[in-house]
């Protein structure tokens, strides 16, 4: 019998032509994302293979084929051209996890539109900031989020579509049309735009310590890294039910929530549902889910349940369970190999890296608590943050860097060259996350390097929150930092001075605390918000968030050699 092949054997003599040669991908062929993912895997047979199977929080269940994936994303596809959105051009999707979007995704791509994903619990500020920065044309969506569309309509003359995928007969408004893709007409063929390796696919937003979100701008040749990352780490295999728990309005909800699987032509089951242990476990055992994406803070939420209720669920097809977006505590591994009798493994990566960068491999000895090795084919070290040279010896905390050049690297941040180029410093790619290495070559996260609160996986920038902070008429100034949280890792904590004459008591904080839901997003929504009289700057009169971060959580405040008040 074949035995699998292990970490050191992918290690021998690997390239990324592997996964090129295994997708039928020769240099110079088009690349197209949106084909792969469906076109493809017909050919092969797979036509008739159950691709998605997707259920809503009140058991409602639609099931599509790989060819209902070809055809439908075809429909999509169509009905954009039709509307005259030429390749190249900003389509959003702002949808909750309803076929449409995966559908939509894969037609987007096909016609050669760069698409546009974004988080449909966004706020109308948040939405505005991204549409405004990509100058989107069009933004696919549903009834219950267009109310936050048309407040932007007179600030984004360039969005000419507005597209409902649940029109049904309601009214509609200026630039507004409906798309019932299970109504249209089926477009069988469609000859999907030739798009190159180097064509841009998708285009991610997220954030960064300074300024407002970053647009980090993915090609088409991300694919190969995806598919082979998806099979090797999530250990695909053709019988696989597979169940990512990622929205595809942030980066693991796209690689391995859509491109990874069906590149590898696995069923995916979705459920279009908030988190509820009982209904994931229930989910689970009727789906037949065999492969597991999740995330630490669900996973600390599951282990609150216990694990008798596990046991109360038929979870013995469950195979492999992965997890990804901030650091999986020793805890939640060991519980996990308690609770389903495997562990869960951590992966780390970026939006920006567009796939897994270190990651315990299957068969591979899971040390609880570290993020892994690097992946075939991803040069990772840990920088000196003196001298930006990798640490010499072992256990030393440093930057984690990589070697640039692997194939779903981001080609830039769309309009911001610089911010870009910044990332790279002596031939690496600095990730801005802190780690060490220890003797067997494992990484172990220490935290990040910046101001980025990650909230349940989430990076949400302080930048955002407080500018959005400062358009409340009683804030005068605002830093937001992240506090320490049991569930979550971090929630977001906000201070804020008031405006003269304006005392604060609880309801204005709850105020201050809605109006940032609102604006932007639960997630940006500060937990906390402490009044203060004043808040710690440099000379320059610039905030200095660190110390805020350092007292939350009872480290030391650093270097206060630069403060106004020295
Ligand atoms: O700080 C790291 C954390 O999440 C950041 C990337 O967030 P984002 O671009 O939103 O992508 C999330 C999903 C890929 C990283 O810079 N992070 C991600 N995975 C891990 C992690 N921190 C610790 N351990 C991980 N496994």
């Amino acid at each position: 019998m074949a035995t699998t092949p292990t970490y050191e054997d992918r290690l021998k003599d690997f390239s990324w032509s592997l996964a090129e040669q295994e997708l039928g991908y020769r240099k110079g062929d088009p690349l197209n994302i949106g084909w792969h993912c469906s076109d493809r895997l017909c050919r092969q047979g797979l036509a008739d293979k159950t691709a998605l199977v997707w259920e809503d929080f009140s058991g409602a269940t639609k099931t599509y084929t790989f060819d209902d994936l070809r055809v439908l994303s075809n429909t999509f596809a169509a009905h954009l051209q039709g509307l005259g959105i030429q390749p190249g051009e900003r389509v959003c999707l702002f949808m909750d996890r309803v076929p449409e979007l995966y559908l939509g995704f894969l037609g987007g791509l096909k016609m050669g539109a760069v698409v546009q994903p974004l988080f449909s619990a966004f706020g109308a500020d948040s939405l505005w900031t991204r549409l405004d920065d990509a100058g989107t044309t069009a933004i696919v969506t549903q009834r219950k989020h267009v109310a936050k569309v048309r407040k932007l309509l007179d600030k984004l003359p360039q969005l000419r579509h507005v597209i409902l995928v649940d029109a049904g007969d309601g009214p509609l408004r200026e630039r507004e049309s409906g798309l019932d893709l299970h109504a249209l007409p089926r477009v069988e063929t469609f000859d999907a735009h030739p798009t190159g390796p180097e064509t841009p696919s998708v285009l991610h937003y997220t954030s960064g310590t300074t300024g407002q979100p970053k647009g980090a701008q993915h090609v088409h040749y991300s694919l190969i890294s995806q598919y082979l990352t998806a099979k090797w780490v999530l250990d695909l295999r053709p019988d696989d039910v597979y169940w990512c728990n990622a929205d595809p309005g942030w980066v693991t909800g796209t690689s391995y929530g859509i491109i990874g699987p069906w590149a590898n032509g696995v069923t995916q089951v979705v459920l279009d549902s908030g988190f509820n242990a009982e209904k994931w476990y229930d989910f689970m055992a009727r789906r037949g889910v065999t492969v597991w994406y999740s995330a630490p803070t669900a996973i600390r939420l599951l282990m609150r349940e216990g694990s008798d209720l596990v046991r109360k669920h038929d979870l013995s097809r469950l195979r492999h369970l992965c997890s990804v977006g901030e650091p999986l505590n020793a805890e939640a591994v060991v519980w996990s190999q308690e609770a389903f009798g495997k562990p869960f493994h951590d992966t780390y990566w970026q939006t920006e890296t567009g796939c897994m960068m270190i990651t315990n491999f299957p068969g591979m000895k899971v040390k609880p608590g570290s993020m892994g090795k690097p992946f075939p084919g991803i040069t990772a070290t840990v920088l000196d943050p003196n001298t930006n040279l990798p640490h010499e010896g072992t256990g030393r905390v440093g930057l984690i860097a990589i070697r640039p050049g692997w194939p779903s690297q981001i080609r830039g941040y769309w309009n911001n060259q610089a911010g870009y180029e910044r990332k790279f410093v002596n031939g690496w790619y600095i990730c801005g996350d802190r780690a060490s290495i220890d003797a067997d070559g494992y990484y172990w996260f220490v935290g990040r390097d910046d101001d980025v609160i990650n909230t349940g996986g989430h990076l949400v920038g302080p930048f955002e929150i407080e500018s959005a902070l400062l358009e409340h008429p009683a804030v005068a100034e605002s830093a937001a930092v992240a506090k320490p949280d049991p569930v979550n890792m971090e929630v977001v904590k906000a201070f804020v001075t008031l405006k003269p004459g304006i005392a604060p008591d609880d309801d204005l904080e709850l105020e201050i605390m809605n109006f940032i839901r609102k604006k932007l997003s639960p997630l940006a929504m500060p937990q906390e918000i402490e009044f203060t009289d004043s808040l710690p700057k440099t000379r320059s009169g610039k905030i200095v968030r660190r110390i805020l971060r350092a007292r939350e959580f009872g480290e030391p405040e650093g270097d206060l050699s630069t403060l106004m008040s020295e």
